[in-house]
């Protein structure tokens, strides 16, 4: 069988990488984490203090680029990759509001997408791949076969995310979390470089009051149909 590239992009927190995850291992594909990737450039600039008061020492962070090497290991036990830097897992570190607090601002300095896309444009070399971000169908892989648009309220997102970081034992509170996603919406959208947009010819699937087992529904349908055509 043909083996396709599947984008799927969309705000955070609506639930891509678990639709993605989840496909992926329903497909036999391999699934890469995109956000996983600047969030773990922005771990190191938090470890190396090139990130001092939100400011980011964009020359510090530069010449660093060539220190911070990414790989992705898949975990049996959770069912999808962890992320590792420079060989040691991070996966659980890349989580916390702190990075997600800083990662937007890092995403969006040129130098950082250039060297991720290169990355991840080689990671998808030989078809058979479901990446999930912000540019994956306009920039990464714009002849993907299927593009796939995430969207969901705000308000749902940011209760989606509560959910999960109280899971997890994490302290939090609903209206900065709420703020931090519509403060990223807001970077991840007006950012001169691959800001997020839906590509042309994306399908958009408005999540917010999907359950799990119809999202999945509707995501193989989407893959056969791309397969089948
Ligand atoms: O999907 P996420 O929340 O883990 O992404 C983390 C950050 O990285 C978010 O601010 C958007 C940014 N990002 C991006 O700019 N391009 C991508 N392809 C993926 C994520």
């Amino acid at each position: 069988m043909k083996k396709i590239t599947i984008a799927i992009d969309g705000y955070s927190s609506c639930g891509k990488s678990t639709m993605a995850k989840d496909l992926a291992r329903e497909i036999g594909y391999v699934y890469v984490d995109s956000g996983a990737m600047y969030r773990t450039v922005a771990l190191y600039a938090l470890d190396h203090n090139l990130i001092k008061d939100g400011k980011i020492d964009e020359e510090g962070l530069r010449k660093s680029m060539k220190d911070i090497e990414i790989s992705f290991q898949f975990n049996a036990e959770r069912g999808r990759p962890d992320t590792y830097l420079n060989g040691v897992r991070v996966e659980d570190r890349i989580r916390t509001l702190e990075v997600s607090n800083h990662v937007s601002p890092v995403a969006a300095l040129g130098f950082v997408r250039e060297e991720m896309v290169r990355q991840q444009q080689r990671m998808g070399q030989e078809g058979g791949i479901i990446m999930d971000g912000r540019d994956i169908g306009t920039t990464v892989f714009p002849n993907a076969e299927l593009k796939i648009f995430v969207t969901a309220s705000p308000e749902i997102r940011a209760q989606r995310r509560y959910d999960e970081l109280t899971a997890k034992g994490e302290a939090c509170d609903m209206k900065e979390i709420l703020r931090n996603v519509e403060e990223r919406d807001y970077i991840d959208t007006h950012r001169e470089i691959s800001p997020l947009r839906q590509a042309d010819d994306a399908l958009v699937l408005d999540n917010s009051h999907l359950t799990i087992d119809e999202q999945k529904e509707w995501l193989l349908r989407a893959y056969q149909h791309a397969i089948d055509n």
